[in-house]
């Protein structure tokens, strides 16, 4: 928490330095908040796993966590890091500049891009039970 704060507060917000104290009692508060779950359609999300796979989707967002943490070159967008997909369905707007409201936008593609890698070819009953599957990610 102490370097989050330093490299993303300080450094890259040009925020004053916190002290230990300050950045525990943060902690402490941001480790109290409640867990927010998406309700999601459990039949669509099984669908839309195996949409996930087929699509792969995991090429880029693998393993638990939805990432690589790496960046890669998107079309139209350049070098972006690959965001994790944990919680995803609760914390719109999405993609790097919050052009997606919502999640199937974000798979559409908006602010000029395309589509996103690999939904070209899924249909609008794939996507939705993508979106089922992306919404229960925890
Ligand atoms: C080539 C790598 C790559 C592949 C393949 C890929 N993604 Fe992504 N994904 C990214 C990157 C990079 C971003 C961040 C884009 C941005 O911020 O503009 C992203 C963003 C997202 C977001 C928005 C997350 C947020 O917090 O804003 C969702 C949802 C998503 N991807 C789902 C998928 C799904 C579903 C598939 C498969 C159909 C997929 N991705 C395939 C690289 C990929």
């Amino acid at each position: 928490m102490s370097h989050v704060m330093e490299d993303t507060f300080e450094v890259r917000m040009g925020g004053e330095r916190l002290t230990r104290g300050e950045v525990a009692a943060l902690e402490g508060w941001l480790d109290g908040l409640p867990a927010v779950a998406a309700t999601v359609d459990e039949d669509a999300a099984a669908r839309g796993r195996d949409v996930f796979e087929r699509a792969e989707c995991g090429s880029c967002h693998a393993g638990a966590l939805g990432t690589q943490r790496a960046s890669v070159i998107m079309p139209e967008a350049g070098h972006l890091q690959v965001p994790l997909l944990v919680g995803v369905g609760v914390r719109g707007p999405f993609l790097h500049d919050g052009c997606a409201a919502t999640l199937d936008e974000a798979l559409l593609g908006c602010g000029g891009r395309g589509p996103h890698p690999g939904v070209e070819g899924l249909d609008e009953g794939e996507r939705a039970d993508l979106v089922a599957f992306l919404a229960g990610w925890d």
